[in-house]
Parts: C-alpha cells; sequence; structure tokens
C-alpha cells in the first residue's frame, strides 16, 4: 500500500463520516418534513372524501349548510383562544381532543341531534322520518361506507381548519364576530340567547342572523352583500312585488308576500335571481318566528299578529315546500358565493 492510497482511504473515511455527520443532523428535520407531508396527504384525501360524504349536509368546505359548519368559524375551533371553541366542552370533551370527538361522531353518527331546532339532519327531510339517524354513522364497523383510515383523513382535513385562525386571541375573537355564518345561540352563550318573544323585532333579529339570512341578504341599503335581494326596503318593495302583473305568487299583501318569500321562495323568484338558492326548509318555521321576522324586516310597518294570526293564512303555501332535495344541492351555489363575501369583510 502506497502512501496515496492510505491518505486516499483515510479521506474516504473521513468523508463518509462527515457524510453520515450531515444526514444524521438533518434526519430530525427530515422526518419533520416527512411527516407534513404525510399529513397534507391525508388532509387531500379527507378534503376529497368530505366532498363526497358530508357536504350534502355540512356544506362544501364545511362552511354549513343544514347541518351545522365545522370549519374554522364552528364552535369546533379556536382551541387557543377560550371563549370560541365551545363545543367541545358544551359536549363534555377536553378542548385538544378534537380529532378523536370527529372520529367519534363520524363513526358512530348521531341518534339525534344536540340541537335539533336548527341541525335536524335527515330527521328534516320529510314527515316519516322519526327512525332515521339526524346523521348517519360512517364506520364500516357501524354498517358505513368508510374505513378506520378514511375517517381518520376525513378528522384531519377538520382539524386543519384550525390554521385559518389568527393566533392573537383578540383578533381570532373579532373574526369570529366578522363571520355572519354563525354557529348557533350557544356561540356566546352569554351574549347570543333567543329572545323570549316578547318583543317580536328583537326576535326576528335574533332569528335573521340565527337562520343565518345575513349570509346572504342584507337589511343595510349599502352593504356590499349583493348575492340575493337587499332586503332594506323589502316592506315596500313587497307592494310592488304583490302588484306587479308578472307576479306568481298568492300573497295579497306585504306581510303575506314576505312571509311567502320565507316559507315557498319558489312561489315568485325575483328577476335577477335564481330559484332554489334560497333554501326552501324555512318552510317548517313555526309561525311565531314567521311573523318575527317580518316585524324585523318590516322596521315598523308591520304590527305582529303573532300564531294564528294572518300569517297562518299563509301557512297552506307550506306544502309545496316539500322540495328540498334539489333546494339544498342549489343552495351551496349561494353558500358558496357567501363564502367568498364573507373572506374580504374578515381581518
Ligand atoms: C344527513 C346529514 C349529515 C351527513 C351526511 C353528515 N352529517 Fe355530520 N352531522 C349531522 C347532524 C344533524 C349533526 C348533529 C348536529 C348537532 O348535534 O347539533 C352532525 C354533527 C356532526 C359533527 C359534530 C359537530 C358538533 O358541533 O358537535 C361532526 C364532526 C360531523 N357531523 C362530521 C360529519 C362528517 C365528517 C360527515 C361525512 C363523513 C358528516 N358529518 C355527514 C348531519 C350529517
Ligand atoms: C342561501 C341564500 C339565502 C338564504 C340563506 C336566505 N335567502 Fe332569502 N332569498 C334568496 C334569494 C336568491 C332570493 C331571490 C330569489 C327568490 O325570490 O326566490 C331570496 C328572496 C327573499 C325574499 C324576497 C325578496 C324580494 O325582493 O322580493 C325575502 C323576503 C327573503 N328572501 C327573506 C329571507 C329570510 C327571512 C331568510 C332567513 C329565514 C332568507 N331569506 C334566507 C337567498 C337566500
Amino acid at each position: 500500500m502506497t502512501r496515496i492510497e492510505i491518505t486516499l482511504g483515510l479521506l474516504a473515511t473521513i468523508g463518509a463520516i462527515l457524510v453520515m455527520g450531515l444526514i444524521g443532523a438533518t434526519e430530525e428535520g427530515r422526518m419533520a418534513g416527512a411527516a407534513r407531508g404525510f399529513t397534507t396527504r391525508s388532509v387531500e384525501r379527507g378534503a376529497k372524501l368530505f366532498d363526497g360524504q358530508c357536504a350534502l349536509c355540512h356544506g362544501p368546505n364545511a362552511v354549513g349548510l343544514k347541518c351545522p359548519p365545522l370549519d374554522q368559524t364552528s364552535g369546533l375551533h379556536g382551541g387557543k383562544n377560550p371563549g370560541v371553541a365551545w363545543r367541545l366542552e358544551e359536549m363534555g370533551w377536553e378542548r385538544t381532543m378534537l380529532f378523536e370527538y370527529i372520529v367519534n361522531v363520524v363513526s358512530n353518527g348521531r341518534n339525534a341531534s344536540t340541537r335539533p331546532w336548527q341541525w335536524k339532519g335527515n330527521r328534516d327531510v320529510g314527515p316519516s322520518t322519526e327512525s332515521l339517524m339526524a346523521m348517519p354513522a360512517f364506520a364500516q364497523a357501524n354498517n358505513g361506507p368508510l374505513r378506520p383510515d378514511q375517517i381518520r383523513d376525513i378528522a384531519n382535513y377538520l382539524v386543519a381548519f384550525e390554521d385559518f385562525l389568527p393566533e392573537d386571541p383578540d383578533e381570532a375573537k373579532a373574526f369570529a364576530a366578522a363571520v355572519p355564518n354563525k354557529v348557533s345561540s350557544f356561540d356566546d352563550p352569554g351574549l347570543n340567547q333567543r329572545p323570549d318573544g316578547s318583543d317580536p323585532v328583537a326576535l326576528g333579529a335574533f332569528l335573521f342572523t340565527d337562520l343565518a339570512c345575513a349570509t346572504c341578504h342584507a337589511v343595510e341599503a349599502a352593504s356590499p352583500l349583493v348575492v340575493c335581494p337587499n332586503l332594506s326596503t323589502i316592506w315596500t318593495t313587497a307592494a310592488d312585488r304583490v302588484a306587479d302583473p308578472a307576479y306568481t305568487g298568492a300573497a295579497d299583501g306585504e306581510a303575506a308576500y314576505i312571509a311567502e318569500s320565507i316559507r315557498n321562495p319558489g312561489a315568485f323568484v325575483v328577476s335577477g335571481f335564481v330559484n332554489g338558492v334560497m333554501p326552501a326548509t324555512f318552510g317548517t318555521l313555526p309561525d311565531a318566528d314567521v311573523d318575527a321576522l317580518i316585524a324585523y324586516l318590516s322596521k315598523g310597518a308591520y304590527t305582529p299578529l303573532g300564531a294564528g294570526g294572518a300569517i297562518t293564512a299563509t301557512a297552506g303555501i307550506t306544502a309545496t315546500a316539500g322540495t328540498t332535495a334539489t333546494a339544498g344541492t342549489t343552495a351551496t351555489v349561494g353558500l358558496t358565493a357567501t363564502r367568498s363575501t364573507t373572506s374580504t369583510t374578515a381581518p
């Protein structure tokens, strides 16, 4: 062995040691990168599965539809921000257990909604739905369609909405407040309770937000929200509508027109707008709630009658509102549009 060979061998050994050292040093980063890549792919698969299995009820991008939103605006999120992620606590779960909570609900479904006055799920579809589960069980172990790994993918997808939340608690609260698609009266149990109805205007104002009318309709004339008719002058508009020869509905006055618009939006479709965007699900609202909404929207022009008043006469229209299936699908369009409007106003 010549000296030069020994030197080369030595250099090779030192080189190999150096390379191993470098690999060792980056191993942690590499593992983290791989884990991120794995989670990203899982989230992507979860998003696809969600579109196919869940969006029908929970809305596209989980923004909520006839079932609660599950995105960053929902009570499932904001764990870093006490006061926003109320939902897990409400259900008796640790706030840190979001992943497990989702896997649990998706695997087992929910026999009855915990908020049936707002999110009836399957029980909302027809008169003989009492035997149906509000949310079906999705685990194959429960005769559902999804494997355990697919349910974990969906849970990763829903957990990932947390990334949308601002880190700063104050900013996060302002963000949650700016999103009109607020979840339910539980959102801030201290502030957002349903009024008892003794003041119909107050109840109407509450319902207008709580039933998510406000995600589509503006009540201020100057609002930039234009995806659906502006309701700032709906009382005078209503009079014009029923007097219009092109009017196709059955209402004979302002209050009846507004009631009809809520309960059976297809009876007359406002020119320039599409039938089916406004959900037909309001057909089952109690008379007193419709009365309160009219009182609120009329801005003082209407004297509330309460249940049993003139509003009941128009309730017969409800029967035609049964076409929920198509309306529900089309409503997606309106809600998606709203989402982009919303994001421009969010900080
Ligand atoms: C037939 C309609 C329907 C379908 C389809 C559906 N859900 Fe639900 N989901 C509901 C209802 C109803 C609730 C109960 C709401 C309540 O209790 O307030 C619910 C509740 C949930 C909750 C708990 C929310 C909370 O705040 O407690 C999660 C998470 C959830 N669903 C995820 C999913 C996922 C993921 C899918 C698809 C695999 C899905 N759901 C499919 C109707 C549905
Ligand atoms: C997903 C979007 C959406 C939601 C949610 C929604 N609407 Fe509508 N609404 C529409 C659209 C689109 C129209 C116009 C098409 C039509 O006449 O059906 C409309 C029409 C109306 C009209 C008639 C307006 C006019 O100029 O004649 C009234 C009144 C009304 N909605 C009230 C409500 C109330 C009250 C709620 C909540 C209980 C509500 N809407 C929820 C989309 C929506």
